[in-house]
């Protein structure tokens, strides 16, 4: 080999280096195809996914995580905002009770507390028992936990949003607390154990004549950056812990909630339409949790009942969203429900993706949509022409990251060739 190509070539393999040390580690945007056996290929705020039972066998990076919508119009009122909510969000599959066996019962969700807040989520459902001298998050009946229904001890998932709390600093979070517990001030000593109650909103400062809520940035400067409501009443008088239903309108959970153009309040709320509640929640979960089922769920028809209840509640768009495996969806999933309120509820925009930062209220930036990828994964194996060539652009798509490795390997042939 010549000396000059010799050098051409170690340069050639140099510059590849650095160049693929720039490259992202993951690249693949929503609705293109990713494979569930990569891990982090599609971008941030992506995962990989199918939904088998809409006929979507083809997996494509879908959504898990809203877009921040204080990054676009901050300083509104708390309730000019929507969150992300999760049902039962202690209820992984796969727990173990204090035991050792399963806990009995399907999940609800797929990810942990943590992992749940670092996707975006905002507003937590947890379940709080009496339990071994302490207060645990059951999934449980008869208003009783049991070793079968245990999931963990109530710290540990309020250390999580602890820790989250403390590392995001302009940050708010909601916990919506099933309440079983009734041991004089259960609530209180669990919450101070885990370091949490600093950063508790005071219930002295939340409106109940349906005004709007303090602005964020009031709550941020104030580090009240947690709210706690409690589904039983008499906590507000022994505990200063917010009734929910003092402040929030809720419509039905399960199956009776999710018929189409239907969003009736659940017994325990006032209707939907009462705005002496600023605060608005909408449940949107089977009754009972159904991992494949929750991916049609959480798609179109998450998006047409987030528009009923918006109708019901008297015109107001859902300041919660709840469902179950928020993962899950053909697409843009709960996060795009989520963004859909956040639009119409901070810039008057269909999604808060339109809007414009710092722009008069219905100034918005609306993208032409280029037509989706097809649904079914166009893969045969058993047919040679179209088989093979999917399977080879299939991998192409999937190895973006290492193509500069492969050209200089490919040019260093070429050039020893010479
Ligand atoms: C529940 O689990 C504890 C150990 O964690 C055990 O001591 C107790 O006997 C169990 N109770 C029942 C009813 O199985
Ligand atoms: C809320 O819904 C329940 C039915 O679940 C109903 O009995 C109750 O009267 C409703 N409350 C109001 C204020 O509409
Ligand atoms: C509120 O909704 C109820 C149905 O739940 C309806 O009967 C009532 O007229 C509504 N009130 C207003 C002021 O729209
Ligand atoms: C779960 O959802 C799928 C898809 O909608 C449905 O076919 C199935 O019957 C559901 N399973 C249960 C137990 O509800
Ligand atoms: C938007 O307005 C805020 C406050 O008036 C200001 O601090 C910020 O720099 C503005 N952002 C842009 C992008 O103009
Ligand atoms: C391969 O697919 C093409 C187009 O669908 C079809 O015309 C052809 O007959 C198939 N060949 C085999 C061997 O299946």
């Amino acid at each position: 080999m010549h000396h000059n190509s010799f050098i051409l070539v170690i340069t050639i393999i140099l510059f590849a280096s650095i160049l693929s040390l720039f490259q992202p580690s993951s690249s693949l945007k929503i609705g293109e195809t990713c494979s569930m056996d990569v891990e982090n290929q599609c971008d941030a705020g992506l995962r990989c996914g199918t939904c088998p039972a809409s006929g979507n066998t083809r997996p494509r990076c879908t959504r898990v995580k809203p877009i921040s919508p204080t990054s676009k119009v901050n300083g509104l009122p708390f309730n000019r905002y929507s969150w992300l909510t999760t049902h039962n969000s202690y209820a992984l599959s796969g727990s173990k009770s204090p035991e050792g066996s399963p806990v009995l019962g399907p999940a609800n969700q797929e990810d942990d507390v943590a992992s749940q807040l670092r996707n975006g989520v905002r507003g937590l459902m947890l379940d709080m028992y009496d339990f071994n001298n302490d207060i645990w998050m059951c999934h449980s009946f008869g208003g009783k936990c049991y070793n079968i229904t245990a999931y963990q001890p109530a710290i540990n998932v309020l250390r999580e949003i602890l820790k989250f709390l403390e590392a995001n600093p302009t940050e708010i979070v909601t916990v919506f607390i099933e309440d079983y517990v009734t041991s004089p001030d259960g609530l209180t000593k669990v919450f101070s154990a885990s370091g949490l109650t600093r950063y508790m909103f005071p219930l002295s400062r939340m409106p109940r004549d349906g005004g709007d809520w303090p602005t964020v940035t009031d709550m941020v400067t104030q580090n009240q950056r947690l709210l706690v409501f409690t589904s039983k009443s008499t906590k507000e008088a022994s505990e200063s812990i917010a009734y929910e239903w003092s402040f929030v309108v809720e419509n039905q959970y399960g199956n009776e909630g999710q018929v189409s153009g239907s969003c009736r309040n659940r017994s325990e709320s006032s209707a939907m339409n009462t705005t002496s509640r600023s605060l608005v929640l909408q449940n949107f979960f089977s009754t009972n949790p159904n991992v494949t089922g929750a991916c049609i769920d959480n798609s179109a028809s998450l998006i047409s009942m987030t528009k009923t209840c918006q109708q019901a509640a008297g015109g107001r768009w859902p300041n919660y969203i709840a469902v179950d495996f928020y993962q899950r969806s053909d697409g843009g999933g709960a996060p795009e429900a989520v963004d859909i309120a956040n639009g119409y509820l901070t810039c008057g925009c269909p999604n808060i993706a339109y809007c414009r930062t710092n722009a008069t209220f219905g100034t918005c930036d609306i993208p032409v949509l280029s037509p989706p990828p097809p649904a079914q994964l166009q893969l045969d194996d058993s047919n040679e022409s179209f088989g093979g060539f999917g399977l080879i652009s299939f991998a192409i798509h999937t190895t973006a990251q290492p193509r500069w490795l492969y050209f200089t390997i490919f040019t260093t042939l070429i050039l020893l060739g010479i």
